[in-house]
């Protein structure tokens, strides 16, 4: 039967580059999606960025352009990345759509008929300078535990103390650098604690294999026990300003939340791409209204499980629309064994790995070969991806097709011939064929890759045992020859099908060059014997260790990354997690820098000040000039003592009026929490008027 399937990844933030872990996600999703379409079956694989929300508001900000300019830049990257990944999405889209917004303000009306909608006042903390509230990873202070300065508003990055802002000592506005006051304000939730809501979720995770096991078991956590009411509402507006859209009725001032109209993208997506197509409102509604015979599968990271498992499901089971038919949870992806890191350098972006000239199709067999269906973390070990590349594609697969080949070409015109019984040959294929088939269709990737090379492994096995080598000195064994390789490219031909969903390109080129077919394949082409090839080309390079050590390399940054926690937990708390790379208070620019104009200067005279605590009077020799400065250091320093040495002066400070005349700069000294301030001086050499930098 013709299954009927939207297909969805999880849509990327505009504000971040692809990197080797979303593509775990996107690869593997891209994959099922070729395998279902190779069955026969109608699929639309859709996707979009995700671009609203404060971080990418902010970073617009910082980068002086709108945040429409920001996501179009980001949208020529991501799409760039992932069709250098072979990620071949029907349709990839933005949720800052027309028709994204219609579908948020349809679902948003429907929930507030049906009284699932509840205003009340929250209180947050808000920049007074900036004029907006800040999400809780936008304040940081001193941590109320240890004490360590500069830790964000949920927990601290030394000592790992979960708390709230409001126990920061000092808080500070990560944006402005202002302190941060409270302030209410009216926000919209829909209502998730409502009974109708409850009763809902628990059938629908609990019931009808919606949800792998692991996920159903984690809901179950997350909802309770009837009667327990642990399902909070849901804050679904954010105050202006915000880049998102505005909730109707409420002229402008509350936008809808990021995390709302973020899967509404998925439909958004859809219509866009079937109104291309010149699909009508009935075939769109057999996708997106209950009772389509149609099937919707997401594909998501086990740290936005919450969203999907629960909010979404519960906006559109009350707003009219159809619920997921399965949500598909991968793990994270290691790498060596640990988090992807910048300091270590593997926090590699996709468009870094392609620009080493590494093949896509290398990766995109490795997470294919570790994935299964759980949710469990996969491991890119880069020893193991060069070994088993190597290994695999080049030593066992395209192997079989380089040496049977050349006995074809050389010794029979590219015929392929079939001197034997064929019956088990094929029955065999389809078997196996079958097997991968279901492997697929699970989801139990790293099933079908270890089957496919079990094949390999019989075919390379059988050649080297027959040796034909030998039959090919032998003309009386021509025809032995012909069958052996014939055979022999027939399992090419099937390890090709199966290998097609993750090696489109390699298995595109096989169809079409080497059997001179007129179309790619399809599922059913595992069992057809070939009657004919073209002479084998090069089909796949090994991977050159050097190149991942030098990807590794230049992935190296020197600033330590900000950690990040991908618990569910956590990220339901922190919904917008992507908030590193957009505000650093503690950085200047070189630029900032150099706007200090430091100069070596020389203690000419120095003085008692009449009336004056803490001042010396000094006159700074700074090569072209004299300086007047009024400098707090007389509790350190004996004047006489410093006349002649040499200290560094800032020589483009405003001058100041004083009570004892201009002070003229400001020369350099430490000083920290004791008593003690100590005058800078530069090495041996130094002369006045040097520049500083
Ligand atoms: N914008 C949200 C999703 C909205 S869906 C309506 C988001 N974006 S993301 O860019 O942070 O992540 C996109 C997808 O990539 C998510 O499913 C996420 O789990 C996945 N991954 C991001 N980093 C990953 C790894 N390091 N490893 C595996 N998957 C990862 O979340
Ligand atoms: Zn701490």
């Amino acid at each position: 039967m013709k299954r009927r399937i939207l297909v969805t990844s999880a849509l990327p933030y505009a504000n971040g580059s692809i990197h080797l872990g979303h593509l775990v996600e996107y690869i593997q999703t891209d994959i099922w999606v070729r395998f279902q379409k190779m069955q026969g079956h109608e699929v639309h694989y859709v996707c979009a960025d995700d671009t609203h929300g404060t971080p990418i508001m902010l970073r617009a900000d910082k980068e002086g352009i709108s945040p429409e300019q920001l996501v179009t830049r980001v949208y020529r990257e991501h799409t760039r990345d992932f069709a250098g990944f072979h990620v071949d999405f029907d349709n990839y889209y933005t949720t800052n759509s027309p028709e994204n917004q219609a579908f948020c303000e349809d679902i948003y009306q429907h929930l507030r008929a049906k009284d699932l909608i509840a205003k009340r006042s929250v209180e947050q903390f808000y920049d007074p300078v900036k004029a907006m509230f800040l999400p809780d990873r936008y304040i940081k202070g001193e941590c109320p535990n240890c004490h360590s300065k500069d830790q964000y508003g949920d927990s601290c990055e030394v000592c790992g103390k979960t708390y709230s802002p409001t126990d920061l000592i000092d808080p500070y506005s990560v944006v402005s650098g202002a302190k941060p006051e409270r302030k209410a304000s009216e926000h919209h939730f829909f209502k998730l604690s409502d009974r109708r809501c409850e009763e809902f979720l628990r059938q629908f995770t609990q019931s009808g294999d919606r949800l792998q096991p692991e996920a159903a078991n984690k809901m179950k956590e997350w909802l309770g026990d009837p009667g327990d009411n642990k399902l909070a509402d849901w804050d679904i507006s954010r105050d202006a300003p915000y880049f998102g859209f505005p909730i109707p009725g409420t002229d402008n001032q509350k936008f809808f939340y990021v995390w709302l109209d973020a899967p509404v993208g998925y439909f958004g997506s859809f219509r866009n791409y079937f109104e291309k197509k010149g699909r009508s409102q009935k075939e769109i509604d057999e996708f997106l209204r209950p009772g389509g015979n149609t099937e919707m599968m997401h594909f998501i990271g086990k740290d936005i499980l919450y969203f999907h498992a629960l909010f979404w499901p519960a906006m559109l089971e009350f707003a009219g629309y159809r619920t997921p038919t399965k949500v598909f949870a991968h793990g994270f992806l290691t790498v060596d064994g640990q988090k992807m890191s910048k300091s270590r350098g593997t926090f590699i972006t996709a468009e870094s790995y392609l620009q080493h000239e590494l093949n896509p199709e290398w990766l995109r067999y490795y997470y294919t070969a570790k994935l299964n269906s759980t949710m469990e973390d996969i491991d890119l070990s880069l020893d193991d991806f060069v070994a088993r590349v190597n290994s695999d594609l080049i030593g066992k697969y395209v192997n079989i097709a380089s040496r049977a080949a050349s006995f074809i070409t050389r010794l029979f015109n590219g015929e392929l011939a079939y001197h034997s019984d064929t019956k088990p040959l094929v029955e065999g294929a389809r078997a196996s064929a079958f097997l991968a088939k279901e492997a697929y269709d699970a989801r139990e990737f790293g099933k079908a890759i270890r089957q496919a090379m079990e094949i390999a492994d019989r075919i390379n096995e059988g050649f080297d045992k027959i040796q034909p080598w030998k039959l090919a000195k032998d003309p009386s064994k021509a025809k032995e020859l012909q069958d052996v390789c014939s055979r022999c490219l027939h399992g090419f031909q099937l390890l090709t099908v199966i290998l097609a969903p993750v090696l489109p390109k390699v298995a595109e080129r096989v169809a079409r060059d080497f059997f001179g077919m007129e179309r790619g394949f399809n599922w059913n082409d595992a069992s057809e014997l070939p009657t004919r090839i073209n002479p084998y080309q090069h089909l796949m390079t090994r991977i050159d260790p050097k190149k991942i050590t030098a990807l590794v390399e230049a992935n190296k940054e020197s600033l330590q990354p900000t950690p990040q926690s991908h618990s569910p937990q956590r990220h339901a708390e922190h919904q917008e997690k992507a908030v590193e790379a957009v505000t650093a208070p503690n950085f200047i620019t070189i630029d900032d820098f150099s706007k200090v104009d430091l100069r070596i200067a020389r203690i000419v005279s120095a003085e008692h000040v009449e009336g004056a605590e803490k001042l010396l009077k000094l006159q700074l020799d700074i090569g072209t000039e004299t300086r007047q400065v009024f400098a707090g250091i007389k509790s350190a320093y004996d004047p006489a003592k410093l006349v002649g040495r040499l200290t560094v002066m800032v020589a483009n400070l405003q001058p100041r009026k004083m009570r004892f005349g201009e002070s003229q700069g400001m020369v350099l000294a430490a000083s920290g929490e004791g008593p003690g301030i100590f005058l800078l001086s530069p090495d041996d050499g130094a002369q006045p008027g040097m520049k500083v930098k």
